[in-house]
């Protein structure tokens, strides 16, 4: 093969190997292969040479050599293509070994999530590493960073949100250990079936609030087509991940919480947002979702769960729960996220959707009531039933310095089911949208 200097990232490398991007994850968690650099946003990238080992690997594999001989020839740089196989490798079986799972370079889809911890991951980490556990709960998931976070550290992970939309990026990213979306699947979701009757729900429903009616009509199609045509479970999962990704990154504010269609289209001078990234074609975005999920996934080792439930049902035991509930401001104002992220909603709820809307708000929200985590005189009540429910695990739970619950409340609160609390704080982030920058985020460790 002649050498060049060409460098690909896990996607185009896996295409080249012809090998899931899941093997090459297992392969670089084994230190079989390395990317020759890591750029600025932590995307891998591999050369040429990769590429030849790995072909090096799949040739040994068919001679039944285990992966860890496979690494002892890889390290010692002797001649690899072996075309007699010792006596001692020629089996008939591929031989079991016990892997080991270090952990991978965090590789995370970039999110606009409110309240996601993506920045803070590391931090959080240095302040786990220490404790003894194996399996964790992140009780309200979210994008699924901190999740994510212990999958790349080899933990068992059960990632849980009640929100049906959060609960496919848990599917997509924590559950999901090898599935990927192919350019088949890709261009299946993306066309415009001659044979199918699109329904026209979005274009009629939410004419003038979030999108242009051209991509309204885009919409219709692509959401009928991941629910009807693409039925392995995780790879719809990660075309519906794609397809939130891309509808919150053309919004202003990248929230559903207005009727505010007018701010994209209107001929004004802006001083903010980005008009570019709100007028790139939805399939643009898509793809390129599509692709960042794909380089996400992996396999740990480990049997990891994804769950759609209130955070009081999960069942189960956990070494450790994390917890990261909405917050509620000094002012008692909670976020609420399903007023946020309803149309999120409404995607993987198409054909119910009509039936849970409210008709009389302007911006079609889903009807729902207050939540006990958006409500500053019951939220104690919530903290403290959720501390208790959970008392036997390690409890990690992040907090703002200035919500109801205080600092001081909190600490109390855990006070009562764990012998030790720390508290710690971290200085200096800058939260999404907000003007407060007296808040500091904040991690109780109680043991
Ligand atoms: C602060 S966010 C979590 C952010 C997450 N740690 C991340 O980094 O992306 C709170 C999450 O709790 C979820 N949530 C709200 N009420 C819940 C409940 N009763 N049970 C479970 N999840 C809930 C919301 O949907 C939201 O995703």
């Amino acid at each position: 093969m002649p050498m060049n200097n060409k460098l690909y990232r896990i996607g185009q490398l896996s295409k080249k190997a012809e090998l899931p991007i899941s093997t090459l994850n297992h392969y670089l968690n084994l230190k079989l292969i390395k990317p020759e650099k890591v750029i600025g946003s932590g995307y891998r990238l591999f050369s040429n040479k990769t590429l030849e080992t790995i072909l090096e690997i799949q040739k040994l594999k068919k001679e039944y050599l285990p992966l860890s001989v496979i690494k002892q020839q890889l390290r010692k740089g002797r001649e690899l293509l072996i075309k007699e196989p010792s006596a001692q490798y020629r089996q008939l079986t591929l031989p079991t070994f016990e892997p080991e799972y270090p952990p991978i370079t965090f590789q995370f889809p970039s999110t606009r999530f409110q309240g996601s911890k993506l920045k803070l991951v590391e931090w959080i980490w240095q302040n786990c590493k220490h404790l003894d556990f194996n399996s964790v709960l992140d009780a309200f998931g979210g994008t699924a960073c901190v999740s994510y976070l212990f999958k790349t550290r080899g933990k068992q992970v059960f990632y849980n949100d009640y929100l049906k939309s959060n609960y496919y990026i848990g599917l997509a990213l924590i559950e999901n250990s090898r599935e990927t979306l192919t350019q088949e699947d890709v261009e299946e979701i993306l066309k415009r079936h001659p044979e199918m009757k699109y329904p026209t729900f979005i274009q009629e429903t939410f004419k003038g609030i979030y999108f242009t009616d051209e991509e309204n009509e885009w919409l219709d199609v692509v959401v009928t087509n991941i629910d009807t045509l693409i039925t392995n479970i995780y790879k719809k999962a990660i075309a519906y991940f794609a397809l939130f990704q891309s509808c919150v990154i053309k919004r202003p504010y990248n929230l559903f919480h207005r009727k505010n269609l007018y701010m994209r289209t209107a001929k004004v001078k802006r001083s903010f947002g980005n008009k570019i990234t709100w007028d790139t074609p939805f399939p643009v975005h898509f793809v390129r979702f599509v692709e960042q999920a794909n380089e996400s996934i992996f396999d740990n080792g480990q049997k990891n769960k994804a769950f759609c439930t209130d955070a009081f049902d999960v069942k189960g035991k956990y070494d450790l729960v994390y917890i990261d509930t909405p917050y509620i401001s000094s002012k008692g104002v909670g976020v609420d996220y399903l007023e946020f992220y309803h149309f999120l909603e409404g995607l993987v709820k198409y054909n119910k959707w009509e039936t849970l809307i409210d008709w009389k708000s302007k911006h079609r929200r889903i009807k729902h009531g207050k939540s006990i985590w958006n409500d500053k005189n019951k939220i104690y009540q919530a903290f403290d039933t959720l501390f208790k429910k959970f008392a036997d695990s390690i409890l990690v739970v992040s907090y703002r310095s200035d919500g109801i619950p205080s600092d001081a409340d909190l600490m109390s609160l855990l006070k009562k089911y764990k012998a030790k609390v720390i508290e710690l704080n971290r200085k200096n982030y800058k939260y999404v949208l907000s003007n407060n920058g007296e808040s500091q985020e904040l991690l109780f460790v109680a043991e």
